[in-house]
């Protein structure tokens, strides 16, 4: 989709759909000056429609008028919207990103192919600036166009090609052209997380994983090394190696590096993602039903790659660091048995309780690698415990972790994204629960506070340094569309992380 901005006459515009916004206050539409002209040239149709209550206003509301025979002059819009944008003064972000998603959703329906937004002056706030209403407005068009249609001989629904901002002020056209280019790099970010969870596991192994990294680190200029079996082994990174043993397929241990403050190391983020491209929970085999879902589990590495792609572009002055260790989880006669006792990259020895609780054994080493090479923060994403959907469902993705100002940037970075995290407590009662007796610490914790436990154990992995994490198991994929998302996978946290880099 092609987005950019015009400054011709709304009425001399020949677009195939033409939307004016309309605002509300105390839940009564408002027709602005600009609705006014189109009104008269419409005999009243807009203002009869309001005051039959056929048009509210609400947010989201789309109503369509069509304009074929119109007996005025050089009037070339071939249909109108009237978008409800509810109450202009109190318009966040997420309202925005919402409406213009819902909008795409709508068009791609209607196969109109080129659109038009009319600008409203009273439409930016103090709150929403025209800078951030252009930008999410941005991020809804993209994201809510998504489809992952690729292995389809006939697409699903058509695309919206062209989308014009209409403004005349050309200070205005400055600052949506940069809101533009600053959304897409967000947006088509995220969709690239969700490309790569959305591909089903023949097609993305962890070799091909590393292939994309290497493609985003040769298109934006960013670093990339890629460890193999010999080096790991090499490293001790026995809680990995463990994991990989049932699959045929070769690990590959990625990391990337954006050096935005290479006069000061220590000015550094480690954003570490889970990297297991199929899950079949190895000996511990999962049941087969929604098992294909776990095509999915390395969405915590696909996002921590996908911000990468957006960092390295819109390069802010820290030094990034982005590590996933991508393997399969398989069963096999090579592969690892519960009972099993592994040595950490960090010396800990691990009992492998159950094989299915991969994703926090592969975090171990990926951690344990960051601290030693000087990490000051990190942030791991995981798509780690099916006990994240029970404890908060698939609207909000729990963090934990053992600094709380890192904890509450990432919570406002996705509170402006509109990915919501929330924090759940590391309380002593259930860290006692990976208690071993025959190791140092066991890869379970029972049956309560499941996501907690899953996080107490990272944590034993990273003593010493400002990390938190954050479980996306729920939040990584959808069964229905919603927001800005489409069925299937969201792209979850990519826009987070590259609002949280660049706040710091
Ligand atoms: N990848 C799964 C978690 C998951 C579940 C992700 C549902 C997405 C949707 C993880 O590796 C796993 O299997 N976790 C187990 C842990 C248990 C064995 C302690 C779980 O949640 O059941
Ligand atoms: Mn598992
Ligand atoms: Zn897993």
């Amino acid at each position: 989709m092609n987005i950019h901005t015009q400054s011709s006459d709304p009425f001399a515009t020949r677009s195939d759909l033409l939307i004016l916004m309309l605002d509300t206050k105390d839940n009564k539409a408002r027709i602005s000056p600009t609705i006014k002209k189109f009104d008269k040239v419409l005999d009243g149709l807009i203002g009869s429609l309001i005051s039959n209550s056929d048009i509210s206003g609400n947010e989201g509301e789309m109503s369509l008028i069509y304009t074929p025979n119109l007996s005025v002059k050089n009037f070339y819009p071939k249909k109108i919207m009237i978008l409800g944008m509810g109450d202009f003064s109190l318009l966040s972000t997420n309202n925005v990103r919402n409406i213009s998603a819902s909008l795409v959703k709508k068009v791609k329906k209607l196969k109109v192919k080129k659109v038009h937004l009319l600008n409203e002056k009273s439409v930016y706030s103090k709150k929403l600036n025209l800078e951030k209403f252009s930008q999410s407005f941005t991020e809804g068009l993209i994201l809510g166009n998504y489809s992952f249609d690729k292995y389809k001989e006939k697409a699903n629904s058509g695309n919206l090609e062209k989308f014009t901002f209409l403004d005349s002020n050309e200070q205005n056209k400055k600052i949506i052209n940069r809101s533009i280019k600053v959304g897409s790099i967000f947006a088509n970010a995220e969709i690239l997380a969700r490309d790569l969870v959305n591909e089903p596991g023949n097609m993305l192994s962890p070799s091909d994983l590393a292939q994309v990294a290497v493609k985003v680190s040769e298109k934006h200029g960013c670093k990339v090394n890629i460890l193999e079996y010999n080096d790991v082994k090499k490293l001790g990174m026995g809680a990995f190696l463990g994991v990989a043993k049932g699959s045929d397929r070769p690990l590959k241990f990625i990391h990337m590096t954006f050096e935005g403050d290479k006069s000061s190391p220590e000015n550094n983020i480690w954003l570490i993602g889970k990297g297991i491209t199929f899950d079949s929970g190895g000996i511990s085999l999962k049941p087969g039903f929604g098992m294909g879902k776990m095509k999915g589990d390395m969405g915590g590495g696909a996002a921590v790659i996908a911000a990468m792609e957006a960092i390295s572009q819109l390069k802010p002055k820290i030094n990034v660091n982005v590590v996933c260790a991508a393997t399969d989880n398989m069963p096999s006669g090579n592969a690892q048995m519960p009972g099993d006792i592994v040595k950490a990259y960090n010396g800990l020895t691990i009992e492998v309780d159950n094989t299915d609780a991969e994703g926090r054994l592969t975090l171990a080493d990926a951690i344990g690698y960051a601290k030693d090479k000087g990490a000051s923060k990190i942030l791991d994403i995981a798509t780690l415990t099916g006990a994240a959907r029970i404890a908060m469902g698939d609207g909000v993705s729990p963090i934990f972790g053992n600094d709380e100002n890192l904890i509450n940037s990432v919570i406002n970075a996705g509170s402006v994204t509109g990915e919501m995290i929330w924090q759940l407590p590391l309380d002593n009662v259930t860290k006692k629960q990976n208690f071993s007796m025959v190791a140092d610490i066991k890869n379970t914790g029972g049956r309560g506070g499941g996501s907690t436990t899953a996080a107490h154990f990272i944590s034993r992995f990273a003593e010493g340094v400002s990390w938190a994490h954050i479980d996306i198991a729920a939040t990584s994929m959808l069964d229905s569309d919603r927001d800005w998302y489409v069925a299937g996978a969201t792209g979850v946290p990519t826009r987070t992380l590259i609002e949280f880099c660049i706040n710091l």
